[in-house]
C-alpha cells in the first residue's frame, strides 16, 4: 500500500520539537562528545564523534573517545600523524576504513579549510567519509544548522511517527527530505540529537516503549498500534555463497600466522588469516606452510556486500616459525604474537576465524575491523 507523501504542517512540527526538546532536557545522557547545555561543541570533536559512532556502539565509543582525543586533539594533529598512528590509536573501534578516512579527511581541512571544520552541510558532504547522515549531523550539532540528520534510530522514528510502509533502507532518501521539514529554526543540535535519543532509548527496533514516549499525541505508528511493525525492511539479497578454506598455523609460544590483505578489493590492508581466494576469478592458493594440517569441525559464515563466504578451518601447530612459503606475494603472511592482536587492524572475519579456534585471548572483547 503506497501512502500520499505526509506534508507535516507548521503547527505539527513546532509541536514535535517542543515536546521532543522537553523529554531531551531531563532525559539525555552524559556522553563525552556532548557539551553541556548552553555551551557550543567544538566541530572537530563533534565530527570525530559522528563518524566513530556511524558503526560502532555508543557505549564503545564513550570509553574510548578522550584517549583518542588527547592523541588527536584538532584536525592538524591528526592530519601531522601518519595513518598507522591513526590506525593503531582506532584499535578496537574497528570498520578501519573509517579511520583511514578520517586522516584523510584531516588532511583535507587543513590542506583546504585553514584547519577548521566547515559549517555548512554541502561542504561537509564533500569531505573524506562523510556521507550526508554526518554532514547533517555536524552541520547541526556543532553549527546549529537547521539539519535533521537521519541514521538508522532517527528513520525508524520518522517511519512511526508518520506509520510509513516506506522500506529501509532504499527509502532513507525520501526520508531525508521529510525529516528536513521538521527542522527547527533554532536548537537544531539538541533537536537532531533528541530523535537520536528517542531511537536510541525509547523508539526502539523491536520493543518500542510507546508508554514512555513524549511525542504521544503525535505518533500515527502508535495510535494505530503498530510500531514494533515498522519500519518495514527491503526484501534480503540473494548473495552467491562460496566455501573457502583459511590456514591458521600457530606455534606453542604463541605466535600465529597472519596475512595483511592487499591495499585493493575486499578487505583491504587489513590483516586476516591466510585462505582461499574469496572470489572464483582469483587463482586457487596452497596451504602457506607444509605442516600437519588438521579441519576443525564446523564452519565460519561471513557475509559482504554481495558474497557470502563459508569458510573451514585447517589447524597446525608449528614448533618453530617457518618462513610462510606459499603465500601469494602481494599478500604478505607474517607471524604475531596473539597477546598483542589489539596493536593490528584485525578483520572481523580474521577475528571471528581465531575466535572459531580457541586462540582469542579475550574473545569479544573488541569491536573488529571489517
Ligand atoms: N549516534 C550517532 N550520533 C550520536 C550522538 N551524537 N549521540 C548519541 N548517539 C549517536
Amino acid at each position: 500500500m503506497s501512502r500520499i507523501e505526509p506534508r507535516p504542517s507548521s503547527a505539527f512540527a513546532e509541536q514535535l520539537q517542543a515536546q521532543l526538546l522537553a523529554w531531551y532536557e531531563r532525559h539525555a545522557r552524559r556522553l563525552p562528545w556532548r557539551a553541556p547545555a548552553g555551551v557550543r561543541p567544538d566541530p572537530w570533536r563533534v565530527l570525530v564523534s559522528e563518524v566513530m559512532l556511524q558503526q560502532t556502539t555508543a557505549a564503545t565509543v564513550a570509553a574510548r573517545f578522550d584517549d583518542f582525543l588527547a592523541r588527536f586533539p584538532t584536525p592538524a594533529a591528526m592530519a601531522a600523524a601518519g595513518e598507522e598512528a591513526v590506525l593503531q590509536a582506532w584499535s578496537g573501534l574497528g570498520y578501519y576504513r573509517r579511520a583511514r578516512a578520517l586522516h584523510a579527511c584531516a588532511r583535507v581541512l587543513v590542506a583546504e579549510h585553514g584547519g577548521r571544520v566547515p559549517a555548512d552541510a554541502a561542504a561537509l558532504s564533500a569531505l573524506p567519509g562523510l556521507g550526508p547522515y554526518t554532514a547533517a549531523a555536524v552541520a547541526a550539532i556543532a553549527f546549529d544548522r537547521p539539519c535533521v540528520p537521519v541514521d538508522g534510530n532517527v528513520a525508524r522514528v520518522l517511519v512511526r511517527l508518520f506509520a510509513l510502509d516506506w522500506p529501509l533502507p532504499s527509502s532513507l532518501p525520501r526520508l531525508r527530505q521529510l525529516a528536513a521539514t521538521l527542522a527547527p529554526s533554532t536548537r537544531a543540535g539538541d533537536f537532531a540529537q533528541a530523535l537520536m535519543e528517542l531511537g536510541a532509548l525509547v523508539c526502539r527496533p523491536r520493543t518500542p516503549a510507546c508508554c514512555d514516549c513524549p511525542l504521544t499525541g503525535l505518533c500515527r505508528a502508535q495510535r494505530e498500534g503498530r510500531a514494533a511493525a515498522l519500519p518495514r525492511r527491503d526484501p534480503r539479497r540473494v548473495r552467491p555463497r562460496r566455501r573457502v578454506t583459511a590456514w591458521l598455523a600457530h606455534t606453542p609460544a604463541g605466535l600465529v600466522l597472519l596475512r595483511r590483505r592487499p591495499p585493493r578489493g575486499l578487505l583491504a590492508g587489513l590483516v586476516d588469516l591466510p585462505s582461499g581466494p574469496f572470489r572464483p576469478e582469483e587463482p586457487p592458493a596452497a596451504p602457506p606452510l607444509p605442516a600437519r594440517w588438521r579441519r576443525l569441525p564446523g564452519v565460519v559464515r561471513h557475509a559482504f556486500t554481495h558474497l557470502e563466504l563459508e569458510l573451514v578451518v585447517e589447524l597446525a601447530v608449528a614448533d618453530v616459525p617457518v618462513a610462510p612459503a606459499a603465500a601469494p606475494p602481494d599478500e604478505g603472511c607474517f607471524w604475531w604474537p596473539l597477546a598483542r592482536l589489539e596493536a593490528l587492524p584485525l578483520s572481523s572475519l580474521g577475528r571471528r576465524l581465531l575466535d572459531h579456534a580457541g586462540l582469542l585471548p579475550s574473545p569479544g572483547r573488541q569491536a573488529s575491523a571489517r
